[in-house]
C-alpha cells in the first residue's frame, strides 16, 4: 500500500514583531493578562503589501529546498485569509514559486485547515494521483482582526508553514499513519466573518463595516476545542494502534496554552510532551501546526522516529487529528525560522 511520507519542512514569519506591551498601549489589556490567559508573549505581523500568498510561497520554497526536490505534482493551501475571496490563493502561491502548471487549491477549515489539507495531500498520494505534494498552512490573520477587539487582537498572529509529502511505504520514517476529521456546522457562528459572502450579499442589505472583521466567542470555543481535540486524538490513536504512552510528541494547534494543557490532561499525556511555540508566535490558525513542527525540528525537540500526534480545532466548527512517525529530515532547517534568510526577496 502507498503511504504519504513527510520529506520536507519549512516555515516563514514576517519580520515585524508586536509585543504584548505594544498592544497594551492601544487596547485595554496587559502583558500579564495575555500571558496568564493565553501563554502568548508576542506575535509576528505582516507589513502593508505583504499577503498570505507571500508567506505561503516563502514557507513552501523552504520546505521544497529541505526536501531536496525541485517540484511537486500538487499544492494544497490551508488558509482563513486568502489574498482575495475569488479566486483561490493556492494558484498564486504556486506561481510565486515558479510552478505555473500544477494543480493548486485552497482548503478552508480555519485553524483545523492544515490537518484537513494534510489529509487531502496524503489521499492524493494514496490514490496514485500524485507522487509529491506540497501542503501549506498560511495566514495573514492580522488583516482580518477588528483593531478595537481586545479578545481577538491579543491572540492571533501571522505566518506560514509547509511540508512536502512523497509517495512511500507505511513503515518508513515520516509516514503519515491515520487521520480523524470532523465538523459541526451548527457552531458556525462561534468563529466567523459575517460579511462579504453570499449570505450577506443575497440578504440585500449593505455590508456593515463591523461585519468585515473576524469575530469569536472565545469562551464557547475554548470548551469545544478541548473536548473535540481530546476526542479526535483518542480516535486517531485507536486507528493507529497506539496507546497514549506511545506518543512522544503532541503537536496541538497553538490556540491557547491552557487549551493545550487541558487536552494533554484529558488524554493523560505528560504536559512536557506537548510541543509549544505559542509564546513566540501566538495563534497562527492554519499555519500553527506546521510552524510548531518547524520550530520543534529546528530546536531539536522533534527527532527521527518520534511518534507524533497532531490535533486541531477551528471555525466551522472543524477538528482533526493525525498520527505520524517523525522523519529523518535534512538539516537545512537548523536555523530558527525567524532568523532565516528570505528565499523570496521580491514581492
Ligand atoms: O484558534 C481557533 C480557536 N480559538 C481558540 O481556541 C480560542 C479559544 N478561547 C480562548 O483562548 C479564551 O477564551 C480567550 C483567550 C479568548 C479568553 O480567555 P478567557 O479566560 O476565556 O477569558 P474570558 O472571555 O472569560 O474573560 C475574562 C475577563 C473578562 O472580564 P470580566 O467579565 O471578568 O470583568 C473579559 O472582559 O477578561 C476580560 N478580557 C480581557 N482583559 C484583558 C477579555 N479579553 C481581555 C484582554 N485583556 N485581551
Amino acid at each position: 500500500m502507498r503511504a504519504a511520507v513527510v520529506c520536507g519542512l519549512g516555515g516563514s514569519l514576517p519580520p515585524r514583531i508586536v509585543t504584548n506591551d505594544e498592544l497594551a498601549q492601544r487596547l485595554d489589556t496587559s502583558d500579564d493578562w495575555i500571558r496568564t490567559r493565553t501563554g502568548i508573549g508576542r506575535r509576528h505581523v505582516v507589513d502593508p503589501g505583504t499577503t498570505t500568498s507571500h508567506l505561503a510561497a516563502e514557507a513552501g520554497l523552504r520546505a521544497l529546498k529541505s526536501s531536496g526536490h525541485h517540484t511537486v505534482d500538487l499544492v494544497v493551501l490551508a488558509t482563513t485569509t486568502p489574498d482575495r475571496t475569488c479566486p483561490g490563493t493556492a494558484p498564486t502561491v504556486a506561481a510565486r514559486m515558479g510552478l505555473t502548471d500544477v494543480p493548486a487549491y485552497d482548503v478552508s477549515a480555519v485553524c483545523s485547515g492544515f490537518v484537513y489539507a494534510l489529509q487531502a495531500g496524503a489521499g492524493a498520494i494514496a490514490a496514485g494521483f500524485a507522487e509529491r505534494v506540497m501542503v501549506i498552512g498560511a495566514e495573514s490573520f492580522s488583516t482580518i482582526l477588528a483593531p478595537d477587539d481586545r479578545t481577538t487582537s491579543v491572540i492571533f498572529g501571522d505566518g506560514a508553514g509547509a511540508v512536502i509529502l512523497r509517495a512511500g511505504e507505511p513503515d518508513e520514517l515520516g509516514a503519515l499513519q491515520h487521520f480523524d476529521l470532523g465538523s459541526d456546522g451548527s457552531m458556525a457562528d462561534l468563529i466567523t466573518i459575517r460579511g462579504g459572502g453570499a449570505e450577506q450579499r443575497s440578504s440585500g442589505s449593505p455590508a456593515r463595516p463591523e461585519d468585515s472583521y473576524f469575530r469569536m466567542d472565545g469562551k464557547s470555543v475554548f470548551f469545544a476545542a478541548v473536548r473535540r481535540m481530546a476526542e479526535s486524538s483518542r480516535a486517531v490513536l485507536a486507528k493507529t494502534g497506539w496507546g497514549i504512552e506511545d506518543v512522544d510528541r503532541l503537536v496541538a494547534h497553538q490556540a491557547n496554552i491552557r487549551i493545550i494543557h487541558a487536552v494533554a490532561g484529558q488524554l493523560g499525556l505528560p504536559p512536557e510532551r506537548a510541543l509549544m511555540n505559542i509564546e513566540r508566535v501566538g495563534n497562527t490558525s492554519a499555519a500553527s501546526i506546521p510552524l510548531a513542527l518547524a520550530d520543534g525540528f529546528a530546536c531539536g525537540s522533534l527527532r527521527a522516529g518520534d511518534r507524533v500526534l497532531l490535533t486541531a480545532f477551528g471555525g466551522g466548527a472543524t477538528w482533526g487529528s493525525a498520527s505520524l512517525v517523525w522523519p529523518a529530515l535534512s538539516s537545512e532547517l537548523t536555523l530558527p525560522i525567524e532568523n532565516a534568510t528570505p528565499l523570496l526577496t521580491a514581492h
